[in-house]
């Protein structure tokens, strides 16, 4: 709050009303991607915070996450973890159910991708439920390592994340029907 880049961020993402069905309001980040100015302003928000934090691991939930994760771990340092939807990594995987409005969906994470003791932040585009990111706290916590935060662009009312401090840059700029 009161960061003066938040409005070009806030203005650079789309509000698609009724996508991907009837009563959503559908936070579009490609538009944010397209601004150079509004998308380096936004990993150099995170990259503010997290850089003296002694962060090692930056994970990043597929796939929005992995369109900021990668950029803000490089600058601070750190290591870059795709969290993946079902079977889609190679390796032996550890795996989280969480809850999607209708069934549930998994993420996985590559075993040895991380050590314990690791201090963590999970990446992602927009939190809404909470659930993706319980999913994603859950698997760096089975592997020892400590989640400090979790950090999205944008943060949508409502949030229940488990033990852990969320970091939203940017309030919706529609809402959820
Ligand atoms: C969206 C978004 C988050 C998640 C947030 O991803 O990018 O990952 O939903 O919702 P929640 O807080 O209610 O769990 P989506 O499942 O649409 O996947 P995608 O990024 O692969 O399109």
């Amino acid at each position: 709050k009161g960061d003066p880049r938040l409005q070009g961020i806030s203005e650079a993402i789309r509000v698609v009303p009724h996508f991907p069905k009837p009563g959503i309001m559908f936070q579009d980040i490609t538009t944010l991607l397209l601004d150079h100015k509004a998308f380096k302003d936004t990993v150099d928000i995170f990259v503010d915070r997290y850089r003296d934090m002694d962060i090692s691991v930056v994970a990043g939930v597929e796939a929005r996450g992995f369109m900021f994760g990668p950029a803000i771990a490089l600058a601070i340092g750190a290591k870059f973890v795709p969290l993946r939807k079902p079977r889609k990594l190679p390796g032996e995987v550890i795996s989280e159910a969480y809850e999607l409005e209708y069934g549930t969906d998994c993420l996985e994470m590559h075993v040895g991708a991380v050590e314990p003791g690791e201090r963590a932040i999970v990446i992602d585009d927009l939190v809404a439920t909470g659930g993706t990111l319980s999913a994603a706290i859950r698997l760096l916590e089975r592997s020892e390592a400590e989640v400090v935060e979790c950090a999205c662009v944008i943060g949508l009312r409502e949030v229940k994340v488990m033990a852990c401090l969320l970091h939203c840059i940017s309030d919706s700029a529609g809402s959820m029907a």
